[in-house]
């Protein structure tokens, strides 16, 4: 009477290594997925706010990511030598003067109560906009 019982679980013992297979595979996956899901969620809420598509503004250093957007758009008016609406961008430390009052932000976001930037030129894309908010709400440095 017990032999047919003790057949039974010895039958079933491939059963369970087959499912403990598939569940590795499982945790793979749902490892995998939490490793994505988390990756997107650095790159939807960045340190100091960025944006959804693809632009990476997480730490953003002003030689390299925000100098260069300056000087692209703004030393024109502001930089070499010009220094329109009494405003000059081309050093940090001018740079950091307007950064820290929002008025950077202000200006190159359109808000409102600010003189829009780059003036007579069409807005900066939302990506460089968004670059210079996140370097400027990480605290504008010298980096
Ligand atoms: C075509 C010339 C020109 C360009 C390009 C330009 N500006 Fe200006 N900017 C001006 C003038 C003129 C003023 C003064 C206008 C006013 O106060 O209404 C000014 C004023 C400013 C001010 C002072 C605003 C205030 O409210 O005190 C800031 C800050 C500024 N610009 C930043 C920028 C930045 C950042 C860029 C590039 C993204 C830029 N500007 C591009 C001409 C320009």
């Amino acid at each position: 009477m017990k032999q047919p019982v003790k057949q039974k679980y010895q039958f079933r013992l491939p059963v369970v290594k087959g499912v403990n297979i598939s569940v590795k595979y499982l945790l793979a996956f749902c490892l995998f997925i939490v490793g994505c899901s988390k990756s997107n969620e650095e790159s939807l809420n960045p340190a100091g706010g960025g944006n959804p598509t693809g632009c990476d503004t997480v730490n953003m250093k002003y030689a390299v990511n925000i100098q260069p957007i300056i000087q692209a758009n703004c030393y024109r008016c502001h930089g070499n030598g010009q220094s329109q609406g009494g405003i000059s961008l081309d050093t940090y430390a001018r740079l950091q003067r307007v950064a820290v009052t929002g008025t950077l932000v202000g200006v190159v976001s359109h808000a409102s109560g600010f003189a829009p930037m780059p003036q007579n030129a069409s807005k900066l894309s939302d990506c460089d906009i968004n670059k210079i908010k996140s370097w400027v709400l990480n605290g504008s440095l010298n980096n």
